[in-house]
């Protein structure tokens, strides 16, 4: 069904992890081309747009997170020919395509950074935060988010420079305006080329206090520091406008912030970001539901506080896994009820009110590969292990067939592919109408074609009592009541709606099943999607 809403509001936005998804030149790495190949697979599951993760140069410290050329794509992904053409052939088979935009820092090798660290009278000097310290020692208190100070002595200027990541991700100056200047003018860049938006890496980071204050202490493992200088500066909000500014010169364009805290998250923060609904961000990323354990109750009260968050005009997004975070399955838990939960969390991310992100593989039930230490590539993962093994266990080759290396290259994968893999595969679910896949492939579809369930209103009916949750979703004359099950045992529901419903999806049922009353008795995990039929 077409729609007047922007495609960001109703469609179904998928994140890749270009390293892990398909390997064209066999070379162990996944690239571009590969995206190219499985457009085809892409447009089967229905998804609207993609995002990937960075493709620019970057000497890969984070794994491209570290750029060192804006205006290229790394060779180990192929060239801007392949860009072009994978942009060209995803718009062919409606497909649009998100960026990576991460500007908070870039690589120590950018041009940019090389010429801030030459000498105090670069005219890029001012683009990257630098501080001559405090008694021969660090400027603050301000830790790195992957470990230790987030200073660095440079021997060459005599001066300690800031990362919040690694030291060779140095933090650019937001406060400087050629600095801004510059990036709007790589944004324009992509734009051009007809990129249809951007990722915008912690956005929530961009800015840091211009006195260097230390941040205040608190009691929290992994992280005792209150981040009240050195992120969520409310200035940042200025320069965001300026660059909606930028996305705004072309028309259907889009932006998703990755607005980034540690557990329990914050939904207030990540709407702030959404400004008054059209003036900041299009969409920005509550991780509360990822950081929460499987219940009801849980998944509901973050729902109903990221929804009164938003600004009148904001509209939410939702996610369940990304490339930083342990795979969605995993982490739901439940021994052998693990899929189980998986599909009833699918359909909770694909029927809830707000754009759903998946992570490449979520759509298989893909789980957290176990990796020995030798494997493990991520540097978080190298430097504390075996306390915390990083995040390589989310970011293993996508599964496609159970052929060798679950055919996702013929050579030998950058990290190593799922040992699961002849059960787990694409190959296999998609000729099997009752997988995890297809589950999520007929609800994207039925998405489509109903616009209660993209767009409609959000009634909640059941919020979480008896790890049951239930809603309603409405838009004009389509109701449709979401059911689902989070728990092990069979539940009563007694909904209080008459009429005649009809089964569109479910776990359990058959689909076009009929009710003339929403009192059901659940299956254990039963996910179902059952539609009003007649008058409302
Ligand atoms: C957030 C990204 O999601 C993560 O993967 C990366 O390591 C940091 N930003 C630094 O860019």
């Amino acid at each position: 069904m077409k729609s007047s809403t922007p495609w960001w509001k109703h469609g179904v936005i998928y994140q890749i992890y270009p390293r892990s998804f398909y390997d064209s030149n066999n070379d162990g790495v996944g690239d571009i081309k590969g995206i190219t190949l499985k457009l085809e697979y892409l447009l089967w599951l229905g998804v609207d747009a993609i995002w990937l993760s960075p493709v620019n140069n970057s000497p890969m410290y984070d794994f491209g997170y570290d750029i060192s050329d804006y205006y290229d794509i790394d060779p180990c992904y192929g060239t801007l020919n392949d860009f072009m053409e994978l942009i060209e052939e995803a718009h062919k088979a409606g497909i649009k395509i998100i960026m990576d935009l991460v500007v908070n820092h870039t690589s120590h090798l950018h041009k940019w950074f090389a010429g801030s660290r030459s000498s105090k009278d670069n005219r890029r000097r001012d683009w990257y935060i630098w501080h001559e310290g405090v008694k021969g020692k660090a400027p603050n208190n301000w830790k790195s988010a992957f470990g230790g100070s987030a200073w660095e002595f440079d021997p060459h200027m005599g001066e300690y420079y800031l990362h919040s990541f690694l030291k060779e991700q140095p933090d650019l100056n937001w406060r400087n305006p050629d600095m801004r200047r510059s990036i709007h003018r790589m944004m324009r860049f992509w734009l051009d080329m007809g990129v249809d938006g951007f990722r915008l890496d912690v956005v929530n980071w961009f800015v840091k206090d211009d006195r260097f204050r230390n941040n205040p202490f608190t009691v929290k493992p992994f992280d005792p520091e209150k981040h009240k200088y050195d992120r969520n500066r409310p200035e940042v909000h200025e320069y965001i406008r300026e660059l909606r500014n930028v996305v705004d010169e072309y028309d259907g364009r889009m932006t998703v912030g990755e607005v980034f805290t540690l557990p329990p998250g914050s939904p207030g923060l990540a709407a702030s970001f959404l400004g008054n609904g059209n003036d900041e961000l299009h969409l920005t990323f509550d991780f509360s539901i990822m950081y929460r354990l499987w219940s009801a109750r849980r998944f509901y009260n973050c729902i109903k506080k990221w929804y009164k968050s938003l600004p009148e005009n904001g509209w939410p997004c939702n996610v369940l896994s990304n490339h930083d975070q342990p795979r969605g399955r995993s982490r739901f838990m439940g021994g052998a009820d693990s899929e189980n939960r998986a599909r009833v969390a699918a359909v909770f991310l694909l029927t809830l009110k707000g754009t759903p992100f998946l992570y490449y593989g979520e759509e298989l039930g893909m789980k957290n590969a176990l990796l020995s230490r030798s494997e493990i590539v991520d540097p978080l993962g190298r430097r504390y292990w075996p306390v915390y093994r990083g995040r390589d266990c989310s970011r293993t080759p996508m599964l496609w067939n159970s052929r060798n290396n679950a055919g996702f290259s013929n050579g030998r994968p950058w990290l190593p592919v799922d040992s699961d893999y002849k059960n787990i595969n694409v190959r296999n679910q998609a000729g099997d109408r009752y997988s995890i896949l297809n589950l999520y492939r007929n609800i994207i579809h039925i998405r489509k074609r109903h616009k209660a369930l993209s767009e409609g209103k959000f009634v909640p009916v059941i919020k979480g009592a008896n790890n049951v949750l239930a809603y309603f979703r409405i838009y004009g004359d389509e109701k449709f009541f979401i059911v689902l099950n989070f728990s092990s045992k069979e539940k009563k529901i007694h909904a209080g709606e008459s009429g005649q419903w009809k089964v569109m999806f479910s776990t359990h049922r058959t689909e076009y099943e009929h009710f003339t009353s929403l009192n059901m008795v659940l299956a254990p995990y039963e996910a179902s999607i059952i539609m009003k039929i007649g008058e409302l």
